[in-house]
């Protein structure tokens, strides 16, 4: 084992997500365009630590959250749970990297979006300064139907933790919850999983079944108690009434972050930006507008209302009203619709005016140039100072075959 000052984290991804009733793995659906797991592995970046090194767990689909997480986070690894048994199972199966990890382990599941780094931070520095083997968060729900209970006893020391289904109608009662959050001491943690047993109602491997048997064996077990006003972050998805619930938080949290950094947005209840978007100052979001993918909108510019964009750049002082835009780039100070189409591959100069009811698709129009009133524009080359005249169309295709249209500088169709 590394005794660095690292600290590892193991991610539990591997779950179908039964309650989702979806082909899709549960950790791969996506809150404001990025997957559940994505806004779990960018907060576990951001711990305080010098290195970081991360496992996820997957199983259900894995090849398809294996691929995301290489594709997406190349430093991650990923392991496989074949068949998945319960939490505990799934822990164990990152002991075959027993000698990668670090002295301290932080377990979490990935399906927790909302959860912020100080929150892993502070368990960790609370175990660590405790002394414990093994530190459990907690938090106390309104309702916690669903989740695991913590009993305590009479001098409130944590004496296990009882999942809803195995919990008697005494222990439902109890409204704090196991957040799923631990800190654990590597080489204890998988020397006592190894002796959990799927004695309970769903016959599986519950990790929280832990905390009883280090209690029983006299380790030090703590726990970390999050404040009531932070308690909501802890929460998990299982179905998609949470997801849509959880969705509306993390806007929320992107639209403020956003008008911190200076950009005016009109009705944020309206305007749903993705989380990889970056808005520079004095723009302004008008109300239903949709932002999507490694968007840039460059300062000043005034977007929508009705607007979708989706991977774009749009050039500082640009306006683009009730258009969509795809996978393009618009320079700077041009004017797009009102009801424009601009499609995959288009790129713009400074200065171009693209008007009513255009379609423009894969095509370079360069500064000062205008389409001004219902053209269409595909697979064309048009020069600096064109003027298209209202229903121009280019003919790029033939039934068989894509052919290109140039217009020189300064024509006037
Ligand atoms: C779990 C906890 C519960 C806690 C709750 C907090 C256990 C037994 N229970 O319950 O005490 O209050 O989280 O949200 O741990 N997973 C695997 N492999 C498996 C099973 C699950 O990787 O074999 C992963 C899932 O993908 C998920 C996480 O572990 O990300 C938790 O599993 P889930 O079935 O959602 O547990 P809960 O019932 O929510
Ligand atoms: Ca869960």
């Amino acid at each position: 084992m590394k005794n660095s000052k690292g600290l590892s984290v193991v991610i539990l991804a591997a779950g179908k997500g039964k309650r989702m009733k979806s082909d899709i793995p549960k950790v791969l659906h996506k809150i404001c365009d990025q997957p559940i797991l994505s806004h779990v592995l960018s907060t576990v970046m951001e711990i305080d630590s010098e290195n970081r090194n991360i496992f996820v767990v997957v199983g259900y689909k894995a090849e398809l959250v294996e691929n995301y997480v290489r594709d997406n986070f190349p430093d991650v690894k990923v392991v496989r749970q074949e068949e998945q048994l319960g939490t505990a199972h799934a822990v164990l199966t990152v002991k075959e990297y027993e000698n990668l990890l670090d002295e301290n382990v932080i377990v979490l599941n990935g399906d927790s979006p909302l959860l912020t780094s100080d929150i892993l931070n502070r368990l960790w520095n609370e175990h660590t300064r405790e002394g414990n083997v093994a530190t459990i968060t907690t938090a106390i729900l309104q309702d916690p139907t669903g989740y695991g209970r913590i009993i305590r006893d009479g001098d409130g020391n944590i004496l296990e933790i009882v999942e809803e289904v195995d919990a008697t109608e005494k222990e439902k009662e109890i409204t704090e919850v196991n957040a799923s959050i631990y800190c654990f001491n590597t080489k204890i943690l998988f020397e006592n999983i190894i002796k959990i047993k799927p004695e309970n109602s769903q016959r599986e491997y519950y990790l929280t079944d832990i905390v009883r048997k280090l209690v029983e064996t006299n380790h030090r077990v703590g726990t970390m108690k999050l404040d009531p006003s932070e308690s909501w972050q802890v929460l998990g998805i299982n179905d998609r009434i949470q997801l849509s619930e959880i969705e509306k938080i993390i806007q929320s949290r992107i639209n403020e972050k956003l008008m911190r950094e200076g950009v005016t947005i009109r009705n944020p209840q309206s305007c749903y930006i993705g989380a990889s978007v970056k808005i520079e100052k004095d723009v302004i979001i008008e109300p239903f507008c949709f932002i999507k993918g490694n968007s840039i909108i460059e300062k000043n510019c005034v977007i929508g209302p009705f607007c979708q964009i989706d991977s774009s750049v749009i050039g500082s002082g640009s306006t683009v009203n009730s258009s969509v835009i795809l996978d393009s780039i618009i320079g700077r100070n041009n004017t797009i619709g009102p009801y424009s189409y601009i499609r995959p591959g288009t790129i713009t100069g400074e200065n171009v005016k693209i008007g009513a009811f255009c379609e423009i698709k894969k095509s370079k129009i360069s500064e000062r140039s205008k389409i001004p009133h219902l053209s269409y524009v595909g697979d064309s080359e048009i020069g600096s100072n064109v003027n298209v005249g209202a229903s121009t169309v280019t003919v790029n295709y033939d039934g068989y075959k894509k052919h290109k249209t140039i217009i020189e500088d300064n024509v006037f169709i």
